[in-house]
């Protein structure tokens, strides 16, 4: 059994494949943490926790002020209250009928079973079948409130993955305010970690950053309403003394689209605090005796390691537990999206000629992006009306498509279903319906409103458009927009006492549409978008396989943008593409992009032959190194941040037997000597250089490495894709 309780100790031990977790049970009522990290076998713990230098700035608590024993100011707590003598960060805070917040759980029962539950109207990682993970449900109550909580841990067998999430239930008499419910809240015995966070904005998602933890509260957070741009709810503890390949790692990574917090305090005792939940700021939840609360999941990864194995742990478990449906093993379409080659201007002779070039250049799918609804021809109109615009696509959308599918090419579309254009006839009929203080000025962005997803009218109206489009016509693919963050945020349908409950309920909201839309259309192939990569999360990947990375598909600068985002998700997640853009040539452009979901944006009448030429072989190789990239481990060389000149990954095969390196030049220093050495191969195994037919041990690559000088400078916008195969 992955999770056991030691009854004598009252301790739990909560093992995932090559991880610890453990609880303790102090005086039959404090929940402590006792460890976590790589796994042990025993629960003789409660020496972890135990704490000198008891003084008056630590309050003791009542019931053990008589022997000066417990503080809970001291004492590593499992799931922190606020207010009831422990400074540090809280995960919990309830105020009170008579606004007090006051907040103090005490354990009064468990629950070992196998298998994990679902969270309700939430996105969540899953068992494929019940022997897969064991689940540990802690239950704790708030006497004074009757606040009941579930902390509810699950332990995968083949995965270093624990996963944990929160739920409240009013068992009291009166109603309460929950003004904070985190995830989880971890506890480490030491300070002497690096904070690793992915940071950026439009156009630069997700540049990973590292800083030593300090004395005091490290933060990221979003406030926009969705995971957003400038922080992945994602961090990583990894051992100061560690890095890629070395070293505890701990990965935490939030299943949640909404503002988010991941706060890290190192305390007076150079111990560390993480707690990571929906943000507080903007939050709270009105609870009335007989509701529940069910707060988001939390995954949490381990790799004894580094932050590479973290990864590899973290895709692994993400393309087998998180990711569903129809796409989650079927081979994905190499698509072209008209959006960077034509913008809004196209009509249905466009498209087809679209169709008919990439289907010759190797494509499958024909995204129409932006632009095909409403009277739609730039970005200030139009969002809400789901209509399709005839007289641009001079005619049905069913007669285009079928023109498209004529050509040999499959067809897909885009929608921005969260948003509200102030000139659409939709707003001009529903102004209450978007997002918006009464009596305020809206904020627009991009010409844009947010529209109210917190209603159910607003949501029915929605589902019903796309519902129209996406039934009667022959649709493969939908990519799923989202523009702009949320301003003066509040909801007409919510009364005074509720109104802080709006981004809460605004995400619920957006699950529940996509999930009517995904199960409705189970066959069509989804992707996230939010202006590039702003809601790259693994909320997001529940519903949709794949998310488009960022705007920005300059390979170079892509390059520190997809080794950020491989952090924690798969490459089969990421959406990139070959664009037109002019800083390096096709080759390196399609080097980078077959790291993820391959496609094209741009318009091919603008290619020359040659160019075609180089496109078709780049499609062969998407279908080549289909396997490998979707199925192999990724494994990060050297990193764009880390390296001026150079940047290399490779994927290698699960059996080890054949492996794709890639290395990009990224700039013009003149350089005269390029060797790599490559990783993740088995040293026994002689691997053959497709290229040039030498045969090498995995020893030697990985240890000598290779030497790819081709003689001279090595200037900028090269690459070099290397692949290997075993040969017995
Ligand atoms: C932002 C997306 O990231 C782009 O790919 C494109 O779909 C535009 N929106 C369309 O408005």
């Amino acid at each position: 059994m992955p999770i056991s309780f030691d009854k004598e100790r009252r301790i739990f031990k909560i093992d995932s494949l090559n991880s610890t977790y453990a609880i303790g049970v102090f005086r039959g009522e404090f929940l402590v943490h006792l460890y976590y990290g790589k796994k042990i076998p025993d629960t003789n713990l409660i020496h972890t926790a135990f704490r000198g230098g008891f003084a008056s700035i630590s309050p003791l608590t009542a019931s053990t002020a008589d022997d000066g024993y417990f503080s809970t100011d001291i004492q590593p707590m499992e799931y922190a209250c606020n207010g009831s003598g422990d400074y540090r960060l809280a995960a919990l805070s309830i105020k009170d009928s008579e606004g007090r917040s006051t907040t103090d759980i005490r354990y009064v029962d468990h629950k070992i079973y196998s298998g994990k539950p679902k969270l309700k109207d939430l996105p969540h990682t899953y068992c494929n079948s019940d022997d897969e993970a064991d689940t540990l449900e802690i239950y704790a109550v708030d006497k004074f409130t009757g606040a009941k909580v579930t902390l509810c841990y699950t332990a995968f067998k083949n995965h270093s993955i624990i996963t944990q999430s929160v739920k409240i239930e009013n068992t009291g008499t009166e109603a309460f305010e929950i003004e904070k419910v985190a995830s989880c809240c971890v506890n480490f015995p030491s300070m002497s970690y690096n904070m690793v966070n992915l940071y950026g904005t439009w156009l630069r998602e997700r540049t990973a950053q590292t800083r030593h933890l300090a004395h005091g509260i490290q933060s990221i957070a979003s406030k926009r309403g969705s995971s957003s741009h400038n922080h992945n709810p994602f961090v990583a503890l990894v051992d100061d003394k560690g890095g890629e390949d070395y070293g505890d790692a701990f990965g935490f990574n939030f299943v949640y689209s909404g503002n988010f917090a991941i706060d890290i305090e190192t305390d007076y005792m150079d111990c560390t605090r993480l707690v990571m939940g929906i943000n507080p700021i903007d939050f709270t939840w009105v609870l009335e005796p007989g509701e529940e609360f069910q707060a988001p999941e939390a995954v949490m990864a381990y790799s004894a390691n580094g932050l590479g194995e973290m990864s590899r742990t973290f895709h692994d478990f993400y393309s087998n537990n998180l990711i569903r449906g129809t796409w989650k093993k079927k081979k994905r379409p190499l698509l072209i999206n008209s959006w960077e080659g034509s913008g809004f201007s196209f009509d249905d002779e466009t498209l087809v000629r679209y169709a008919r070039q990439a289907k010759e250049l190797g494509c499958e799918l024909l995204v129409m992006d932006d632009g095909w609804f409403g009277v739609r021809n730039s970005d200030n109109c139009s969002l809400g009306d789901w209509y399709v615009n005839e007289k641009k696509l001079n005619g049905p959308l069913s007669k285009l498509i079928e023109r498209v599918n004529a050509e040999g090419m499959e067809f897909g579309i885009w929608f921005e279903p969260e948003m509200i254009s102030p000139d659409s006839d939709i707003y001009r009929a529903h102004p209450d319906w978007c997002v918006h203080v009464e009596g305020r000025d809206i904020s627009p962005g991009r010409q844009q409103y947010v529209i109210d997803m917190t209603r159910q009218d607003v949501r029915d109206n929605i589902f019903n458009q796309m519902y129209d489009v996406l039934s009667k016509n022959n649709i493969a693919y939908l990519k799923w927009d989202y523009n702009r963050p949320i301003s003066e945020p509040a909801s007409m349908s919510l009364d005074k006492k509720h109104q802080k409950e709006f981004f809460h309920r605004f995400i619920l909201g957006t699950y529940e549409l996509m999930d009517r839309i995904t199960s409705a259309f189970p066959n069509i192939l989804f992707e996230s978008c939010a202006g590039g990569g702003g809601r790259y999360d693994p909320g997001m990947l529940y519903y949709m396989p794949q998310t488009w990375c960022s705007d920005n598909t300059d390979p170079i600068e892509r390059l520190r943008i997809q080794f950020g985002t491989s952090m924690c998700y798969p490459a089969s997640s990421m959406g990139a593409h070959v664009s037109a853009c002019k800083r390096t040539g096709l080759e390196t452009k399609a080097a980078v992009a077959l790291w993820g979901t391959f496609g094209y944006e741009l318009d091919p009448k603008h290619l020359t032959e040659e160019d075609k030429e180089i496109v078709k072989k780049t499609s062969a190789l998407y279908h080549k190194y289909y396997d490998l990239t979707h199925y192999g481990d990724l494994y990060r060389i050297i990193a764009p941040t880390e390296d001026e000149f150079k940047c290399a990954w490779s994927f290698v095969a699960k059996d080890k037997s054949e492996t794709l390196l890639t290395v990009i030049i990224k700039n013009r220093t003149p350089h005269n000597f390029l060797n790599v050495r490559l990783k993740g191969l088995d040293e026994n195994k002689m691997y053959q250089n497709e290229a040039d037919g030498e045969i090498y041990s995995g020893a030697l690559l990985m240890n000598a490495g290779i030497n790819l000088t081709l003689g001279g400078d090595i200037n900028g916008g090269m690459n070099f894709m290397v692949y290997f195969k075993e040969v017995k």
